[in-house]
């Protein structure tokens, strides 16, 4: 369970959910295990235990983490000290630049579990309005996992 790729999604209006399940095909379609969860999903406890994660999320309201990802942020983000050493991971961001904080949620996740001391294996994919490049993004993400 540890070992296979967690898909792990937070989404306000469907899209990240969506996109998560393509991912979900593209990853089984080349003989990786993997699973998908919503965010809030993910305890903290949990989050000790995995070893490979792809974080796909939207931003919702001003720059704010969506609704199925809340009390996973609120756990998070309280945190000074998880050893998250052995976790590899990667973001891909849903947002639209012409908001403000484009891409906040996918941003403080990104940086929250870098300075927990996770291993991020590629940098951070930001999608604008819709989800262009994100397909090829995560089959980069799943070559380096
Ligand atoms: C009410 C509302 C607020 C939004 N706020 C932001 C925002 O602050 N920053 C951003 O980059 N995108 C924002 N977006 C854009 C969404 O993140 C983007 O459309 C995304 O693809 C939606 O994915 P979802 O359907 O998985 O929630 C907002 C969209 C809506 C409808």
């Amino acid at each position: 369970m540890s070992g296979i790729l967690h898909i792990v999604y937070g989404t306000q209006t469907g899209t990240a959910e969506e996109l998560a399940f393509d991912i979900e095909k593209l990853t089984k379609d080349k003989g990786v295990s993997c699973q998908v969860f919503e965010l809030d999903d993910i305890s903290m406890d949990k989050l000790q235990e995995i070893s490979k994660l792809m974080i796909v999320t939207s931003t919702t309201g001003d720059g704010e983490v969506p609704d199925n990802g809340l009390t996973f942020w609120e756990n998070l983000s309280s945190l000074t000290k998880l050893n998250l050493s052995n976790l590899k991971y990667g973001v891909l961001a849903l947002g639209d630049s012409s908001h403000y904080d484009f891409c906040n949620a996918g941003k403080i996740i990104d940086d929250k579990l870098k300075e927990l001391g996770a291993n991020r294996i590629l940098d951070r994919q930001e999608c604008d309005f819709d989800t262009e490049g994100s397909m090829e993004w995560s089959e980069k993400f799943l070559s380096l996992i």
